[in-house]
């Protein structure tokens, strides 16, 4: 006869009794450990308002077409307070110990996908309540379908802070799912939506302050969080290299973006941080492109290529734009070099103190100087649109991360990318037209003196560039069959 502890053995790695918890179980090992997350949310808890709770929504999942999603990406906010990474999820962070009618104390709530044998044939196992509670170790963990009956007197609180809701979130066939939990929630709390369009702070909801609580934490990176993203800025600017040796006139934009693609994926990148942006020539002039659908790229044309690969949910964001045939022409390097003078100068000034403001207008001041010493603009003070976006954002879970921008501080990370961009029909001389050059880098602000520049592997100089292009490539031996045309 088979004894229960052995029966007990089979059912756990069958998964029958709900206990194999694959969130992880085969998962990468440098994910956020438990006990990050459960710092995270015990300074948010330390910064919240007194007699207030928190909430917390997981993000929805995006219809593609048809029976097709889009792949699912957790809420960063979500993903930074507890590690969960799946859909149809809530979480409460309450300001003081709440008390149970039996007498049980908490400070946090979570409500998770429940284990269901079926669906997890289809879309993979879920943690349910048990492996949320032993795996993520966030030990007040219920059943979605229990918050509708869940006893939290929500008019008792002073402040009850979150996000206003997005109004894409479909109901599904399951009970408990982010539909129900978000009605639930407005039923509970009292929410009136109109009211709050008006007035965000109405009554005890406030959907307004909690961002700058999370601005807060998410804007000065923890140790771990650096380690990582040094991690994403490598495995991008090792992309980047790598197609500075691979890149041929007649490739097309797409294939491009696939070898930095290929390469984010070899080093273990779930995915980009964002749409992947590769523009040659004039295309480079849209500043979000990501059609990438240039089917050959001319030799005597700029590529512009702005990707950041994602790496256990940070992402890097890294420009480099380099000649399609190896070598800058005269104006390309005289457009190119002015970007750099301008970049180098704001990395260097970029410091603790010292404000997002100023940076910005140590490069707009170069950049502008500079087209007017090459005649493409009138004069320094001339309106223009040559450079018509920020200098520096934050990176870390969002590729434009929560943060404050205000004055800069030790261990946040931002990028630095001035651009200039002249568009075909430009009011300059026409040899200017269709260059368009973005250089982004990420840089770690430190407590004292100049920053760290994070992503020193992709060569940034017009000369490295030039000389790193004539490096042969892996790719070269790669070849594949001729499709029929
Ligand atoms: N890749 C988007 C940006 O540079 O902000
Ligand atoms: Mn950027
Ligand atoms: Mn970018």
């Amino acid at each position: 006869m088979i004894n229960i502890k052995i029966l007990s053995i089979i059912l756990i790695f069958t998964g029958k009794l709900g206990f194999s918890f694959a969130q992880e179980a085969n998962g990468p090992s440098d994910l956020l450990s438990n006990s990050f997350h459960q710092d995270r949310r015990e300074v948010l808890r330390s910064k919240l308002p007194k007699n207030s709770v928190a909430v917390f929504f997981a993000s929805p999942i995006r219809n593609r077409s048809n029976d097709v999603d889009f792949i699912y990406h957790q809420d960063p906010d979500f993903y930074y307070l507890t590690g969960y990474r799946e859909p149809h999820a809530l979480l409460l962070v309450f300001k003081e110990e709440q008390v149970t009618k039996n007498g049980n104390t908490y400070n946090e709530l979570i409500f998770v996908q429940p284990k269901n044998e079926r669906a997890e044939m289809w879309t993979g196992v879920r943690l349910g309540t048990n492996g949320t509670k032993e795996q993520l170790q966030i030990l007040n963990a219920f059943p979605n379908t229990d918050f509708q009956s869940y006893d939290i007197e929500f008019k008792k609180f002073d402040k009850i802070l979150f996000y206003d809701f997005r109004n894409d979130v479909r109901d599904t066939r399951a009970a408990g799912d982010l539909f129900d939990l978000i009605d639930q929630f407005k039923e509970k709390a009292n929410y009136n939506q109109e009211e709050l369009a008006f007035e965000p702070k109405k009554n005890n909801l406030d959907a307004v302050s909690l961002k700058g609580f999370m601005d807060d934490l998410r804007g000065i990176k923890e140790p771990v969080e650096i380690g990582l993203i040094r991690k994403a800025v490598d495995i991008s600017c090792i992309g980047q290299a790598e197609v500075m040796k691979a890149i041929k006139p007649g490739m097309s934009e797409r294939e491009i973006q696939g070898v930095h693609e290929f390469v984010f994926r070899k080093y273990g990148s779930e995915y980009q941080g964002y749409p992947s942006i590769v523009g040659a020539g004039k295309n480079g002039c849209i500043l979000h492109y990501i059609e990438n659908y240039k089917p050959e790229i001319n030799s005597k044309e700029l590529i512009l290529m702005d990707l950041g690969a994602e790496y256990r949910g940070y992402t890097a964001d890294v420009t480099r734009t380099i000649p399609v045939n190896g070598k800058f022409s005269k104006e390309q390097k005289a457009i190119y070099d002015l970007v750099y003078k301008a970049q180098d100068a704001a990395i260097n000034e970029s410091k603790a103190g010292v404000s997002f403001k100023y940076t910005v207008g140590v490069a707009r001041k170069i950049i502008n100087e500079g087209l007017f010493e090459l005649g493409i603009i009138d004069s320094i003070n001339q309106p223009h649109l040559y450079f018509p976006h920020g200098l520096s954002h934050h990176i870390g879970l969002d590729v434009h991360d929560k943060g404050n921008y205000d004055k800069m501080e030790a261990n946040m990370i931002i990028t630095v990318e001035p651009g200039i961009y002249i568009p075909e029909g430009a009011k300059c001389d026409k040899k200017w037209w269709g260059i368009a050059v973005r250089i982004e880098d990420c840089i770690l602000i430190k407590e004292s003196g100049r920053p760290e520049l994070l992503s020193d592997l992709a060569p940034r100089k017009s000369e490295l560039i030039e000389k790193m292009m004539k490096l042969s490539s892996p790719l070269e031996k790669f070849t594949l069959p001729e499709l029929d045309k």
